[in-house]
């Protein structure tokens, strides 16, 4: 599979919610390549976040593809819904789901690209059977809940691990990346074979979302340049 260049997808989880479309406008005209949106319920993991009304409203808002990170329990009941409301890709946790098959299936008969996400603690083992039919592994890299906490270094092995099974069996999912991502380690991640990179504080918690953005991409487009 081609995969286009490095994604990088600014969460609004980090955003002014009182100016979500100048926000949006921002990262979008800086080269942003999708906006992620994170989808809490307060069961799944201790934090609520936001839903279908605005998946709605930002995908009448920008062009971008809008990721959606459903962070929340019976991931396979609200598919449809975030289809509907305008997802491109679907992003659904492992650990939420004893189904994982049936949701995956599920996201692509909406169209939508199906992509897996694993906290901390869960091993790459467990996404073996899926690898070949998702186009996305999302590696949390803090415990999903909360925006601007600290990057769990250990995950660096969890993605060369994914990596090195991508390029064994050929397969095409993106290898991203949530938590505590950053301009100053995007050059590593993407080395260690990241190709989407997720950040909220990093991007909009700066007095220049936009150059945030775009001092992202020229690390990630160095760092792939000086890949191997
Ligand atoms: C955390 C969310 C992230 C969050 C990242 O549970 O899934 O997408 O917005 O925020 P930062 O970049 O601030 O760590
Ligand atoms: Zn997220």
């Amino acid at each position: 599979m081609n995969r286009s260049p490095i994604e990088i997808a600014p969460s609004i989880l980090a955003a002014d919610f009182t100016i979500l479309g100048q926000e949006i406008k921002a990262v979008e005209e800086a080269g942003a390549s999708a906006i992620h949106v994170d989808v809490m319920d307060g069961h799944f993991v201790p934090n609520i976040s936001i839903g279908v009304p605005i998946v709605e409203s930002l995908s009448k808002a920008t062009r971008l593809p809008l990721h959606v990170h459903l962070m929340i329990e019976r991931p396979g009941e609200f598919v449809q819904a975030f289809a509907r409301a305008g997802a491109h890709r679907i992003l659904v946790h492992q650990e939420a789901t004893a189904h994982l098959d049936r949701v995956v299936a599920s996201i692509h008969e909406e169209n939508c690209e199906a992509g897996v996400v694993l906290n901390p603690a869960t091993p790459t083992v467990m996404l073996k059977e899926m690898l070949d039919r998702i186009e996305a592994v999302l590696v949390m890299t803090v415990n999903p809940g909360f925006g601007g906490q600290k990057f769990i270094p250990q995950m660096f092995e969890k993605i060369r691990e994914l990596r090195d099974l991508r390029s064994r069996y050929n397969y095409g999912f993106r290898i991203a990346v949530d938590g505590g991502v950053t301009p100053e380690n995007t050059a590593e991640l993407v080395a260690a074979g990241c190709d989407s990179l997720v950040a909220g504080t990093s991007i909009f918690h700066t007095k220049n979302p936009g150059a945030a953005v775009r001092q992202m991409r020229q690390f990630a487009t160095e760092a792939t340049s000086q890949r191997v």
